[in-house]
């Protein structure tokens, strides 16, 4: 059975993450959406509410579960024995950020990366901007699921 683990933080989840997970889904047998905390950043959600809201948003969606995942995530690709890490490109400027990482996770463990190219249409989404815009009171129904714009306008307190 084949896996690939989709890594992150997921602060929160959103449609764009979803639509790469869903097109991952379509070539590994098994998706593990793979929730990390960098200790550099600080998030809005803990990771146990990250890993509850990807959790939901995932529930209904075959083959693709979430994980916490603690320490270097070609660690954790190799301990699931998964035969990618999978992350989606939403442009050029996303590819910069990606190619030394994953030459660094194939060094690391000897774990491929695939880029994915996400629906255009979910190209403008991240989830600084998501939560930026809700902390300015702006509309974020159309760039997450349901439950995360609830949980995001719960936090802003809008
Ligand atoms: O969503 P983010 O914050 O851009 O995710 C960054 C990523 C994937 C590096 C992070 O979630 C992660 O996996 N951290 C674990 C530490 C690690 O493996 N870093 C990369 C070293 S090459």
């Amino acid at each position: 059975m084949s896996i690939a683990v989709c890594p992150g933080s997921f602060d929160p989840i959103t449609k764009g993450h979803i639509d790469v997970a869903i097109r991952a889904r379509t070539m590994f047998d098994e998706v593990i959406i793979a929730i990390s905390t960098n200790a550099k950043k600080s998030y809005m959600f803990s990771v146990e509410e990250r890993l509850e809201l990807a959790s939901e948003c995932v529930a209904d969606l075959d083959g693709i579960r979430v994980e916490i995942s603690d320490g270097l995530i070609a660690d954790y690709a190799k301990n699931v024995g998964a035969s990618a890490i999978v992350k989606g490109l939403r442009g050029a400027a996303d590819y910069d950020g990606e190619q030394a990482m994953a030459l660094l996770n194939r060094h690391l463990t000897g774990v491929e990366t695939v880029f994915v190219l996400g629906d255009p249409n979910l190209s403008h989404i991240a989830s600084s901007f998501v939560k930026e815009i809700a902390s300015y009171g702006g509309k974020i129904e159309d760039l997450v699921p349901a439950n995360v714009a609830v949980a995001i306008r719960k936090k802003v307190g809008a």
